[in-house]
C-alpha cells in the first residue's frame, strides 16, 4: 500500500515538472516569436522609413529619388509609386502630369498608369503604414495594384495601432 502510495506520488511530481517544463517552454517560445514578429515587421530589410506625417503635404506628388518612390496624397489617402521604371528599371522623373523615363521614353500617368512604352507596364506600388508618427514604405515588396493608406482612418503601429491600408 505505502509502496503504491509513494509511486503514485513520484509519477505526480514527474508529471507537475514536466507540465512546468513545458509551461517555461512554451513561454519563452512565444516571447522568441514575439520579438521576431516584431523584427521582422519593421525590418530595414523592408521597410524604409521616409518621414514625419506633419511633414507631409497636404496635397499633390512628391517624388523622393533616394528612396525611389513618389508619395502621392488625394483626399486624404496617401500612396507611394516606385519610380523605377518597369521596362529595364532606369529612374523616372516626376514631371507635371505623370512621370517620363530618360532612358527609352516611357510615359506613366499621374497614378503610375502605363501611357507609352517600350515598358511592359504600369508603374508598381508599394505598401504603406505609419509607426510612431511617422511614414514608412515596403520598399522589399512591389504591387502590381494601386495601394492606399487612409491618412484619417490609419492608426499608429507603434502606439499599439494597427495601420490601415486597402487597394484600389
Ligand atoms: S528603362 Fe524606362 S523606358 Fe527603358
Amino acid at each position: 500500500m505505502n509502496e503504491e502510495k509513494m509511486s503514485r506520488r513520484r509519477a505526480l511530481k514527474r508529471f507537475a515538472l514536466w507540465g512546468g517544463g513545458l509551461a517555461a517552454a512554451g513561454g519563452f517560445l512565444g516571447m522568441v516569436l514575439d520579438v521576431w514578429f516584431a523584427a521582422t515587421r519593421f525590418s530595414p530589410a523592408h521597410w524604409t522609413e521616409l518621414m514625419a506625417l506633419e511633414e507631409l503635404p497636404a496635397r499633390g506628388t512628391l517624388p523622393l529619388y533616394e528612396r525611389k518612390l513618389a508619395l502621392v496624397l488625394r483626399e486624404g489617402r496617401i500612396g507611394a509609386i516606385s519610380l523605377e521604371c518597369t521596362h529595364l528599371g532606369c529612374l523616372v522623373n516626376w514631371t507635371e502630369g505623370g512621370f517620363h523615363c530618360p532612358c527609352h521614353g516611357s510615359e506613366f500617368g499621374p497614378l503610375g498608369e502605363l501611357w507609352s512604352g517600350p515598358a511592359p507596364r504600369a508603374l508598381a506600388w508599394h505598401e504603406l503604414r505609419v509607426r510612431r508618427g511617422r511614414l514608412w514604405a515596403h520598399t522589399g515588396r512591389r504591387q502590381p495594384e494601386p495601394s492606399w493608406l487612409n491618412l484619417s482612418r490609419a492608426g499608429d503601429e507603434g502606439q499599439g495601432h494597427e495601420g490601415e491600408s486597402h487597394h484600389g
